[in-house]
């Protein structure tokens, strides 16, 4: 009688800008549906933070593509936050590092890095039941999801976001660096030759300027309850 009711299980692709809020809503929203969640953004900070521990010559193809064979990423939920490790290493913390943060953007344009990437992602999708996040999750990893988000929020308000978070964490910025850093990460990520950011034809946009984390999973459970 149950399972004659169970809504199919789907994938859902969340892309947008840095800061957005998009980790924190595909986190409720997999919490909400009892999906998984993987942030695709923490698997390209990894690579970066490999390549910067192991100082590999990020404009040196070979290199990269050796280095690509040496990593292996993999995520652990504990105590209700998704964990990143990076060769059996827990590097949560390292990832978001502001050294990380300013190089990311660039190891992200990088096709092989991309392709790679991009192919571990997929598997996650096999069996539905999937929340990603990103920048072309929507467009090149599941092009086909059940339901694409594409969220966006005023640039003052993702840089304050960004900035009580860093600060809540001990680091020492100041609010105009977070700026500067959303900004050149924008701009390179929706530039770049490879898979730039970009709104899915069939994407819904969320701005979430003036919503509460609370709102914006509301607004976003009813869209699920549309497209299941
Ligand atoms: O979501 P984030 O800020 O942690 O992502 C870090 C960087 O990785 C971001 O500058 C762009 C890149 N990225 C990407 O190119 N494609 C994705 N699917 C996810 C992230």
């Amino acid at each position: 009688m149950l399972s004659f009711f169970k809504k199919r299980k789907i994938i859902i692709a969340i892309d947008g800008h840095s800061s957005c809020g998009k980790s924190t809503l595909a986190k409720d929203v997999a919490k909400s549906l009892n999906y998984i969640y993987v942030d695709s953004g923490a698997m390209y900070r990894a690579v970066t933070l490999y390549c910067i521990w192991n100082e590999v010559d990020i404009d040196n193809p070979e290199e990269i593509l050796e280095a690509l064979t040496k990593i292996n990423i993999t995520f652990q939920s504990k105590r209700g936050k998704n964990l990143c490790y990076l060769n059996e290493e827990l590097v949560e913390d390292d990832i978001r590092s502001a050294e990380v943060s300013d190089l990311v953007s660039e190891v992200a344009t990088i096709s092989s890095v991309r392709a790679h990437l991009v192919a571990m992602q997929k598997e996650y999708g096999k069996s539905r039941g999937l929340v990603m996040d990103g920048r072309d999750i929507g467009t090149v990893v599941f092009p086909d999801a059940e339901l694409k988000l594409f969220v966006t929020a005023d640039l003052d308000i993702r840089s304050h976001r960004r900035y009580l978070e860093l600060k809540n964490k001990g680091k020492e910025i100041s609010f105009e660096a977070v700026t500067a850093n959303l900004i050149k990460r924008d701009r390179i990520d929706s530039t770049r030759d490879d898979s730039p950011l970009m709104q899915a034809k069939d994407a819904i946009v969320l701005d979430n300027s003036n919503l509460s984390t609370k709102e914006q999973l509301k607004a976003v459970m009813k869209l699920y309850k549309i497209h299941t």
